[in-house]
């Protein structure tokens, strides 16, 4: 059971799906008429991958990567590639679909290992982004909403594979809490 005194909402369902159908809107402007080949970054981004696509209106196809930086709130910087694409990416422009950028490290590392595969394009659409959390420069091309560094389950966004399923983005207090009192000196 999902223990709802553990998080605060911070984007609702509409807000997230208003915000789903403008990137789309821009996606479909600008990728008229390329071959375009969207990528899933797993485990994270299913739910707005499923959304965004249903939001883009072109013909395109999809792939899957699957890559780890994290354990419980915390990056490790150690970037492991868990599974790759099974698509050959040479004839297409690619976007990389995310959940949310912290340090940036996994994209970077995600975008030059597409690049060396020599595709069209490779751009970048996040739903979340950290910018303050930033230790490598990456700007994503896409981003629905910019956050502070706080620790957001809920909408695919997992703490130690748990609340992928909650149809909302919250923050998770236990972090906040833990950290709040720890910058503040509380203990
Ligand atoms: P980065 O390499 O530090 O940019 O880490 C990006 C990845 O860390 C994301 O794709 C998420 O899987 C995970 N991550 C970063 N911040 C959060 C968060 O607030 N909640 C859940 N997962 C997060
Ligand atoms: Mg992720």
């Amino acid at each position: 059971m999902n223990n709802k005194s553990k998080y605060e909402v911070l984007f609702t369902e509409n807000q997230i799906s208003e915000k789903v159908k403008q990137l789309g809107l821009q996606i479909t402007k600008d990728y008229e008429n390329k071959n375009l080949l969207l990528v899933c970054m797993l485990k994270g981004s299913i739910l707005f991958f499923s959304d965004l696509i249903r939001s883009i209106d072109l013909n395109f196809h999809i792939d899957f990567m699957a890559a780890t930086s994290y354990v419980g709130t915390q990056s490790t910087g150690v970037v492991t590639i868990e599974k790759d694409l099974d698509l050959n990416i040479s004839n297409y422009h690619i976007l990389i679909v995310e959940d949310i950028i912290d340090t940036g490290r996994t994209l970077t590392c995600i975008k030059d290992l597409l690049l060396n595969k020599s595709p069209l394009s490779v751009k970048i659409c996040t739903f979340l982004d950290k910018p303050s959390k930033r230790t490598v420069s990456l700007i994503p091309d896409y981003s629905g909403y910019k956050i502070d560094d706080l620790f957001v389950i809920g909408y695919g966004l997992d703490y130690d594979e748990n609340y992928r399923n909650l149809p909302f983005i919250a923050i998770y207090k236990d972090w906040f809490e833990s950290n709040y009192k720890f910058i503040t000196g509380m203990i």
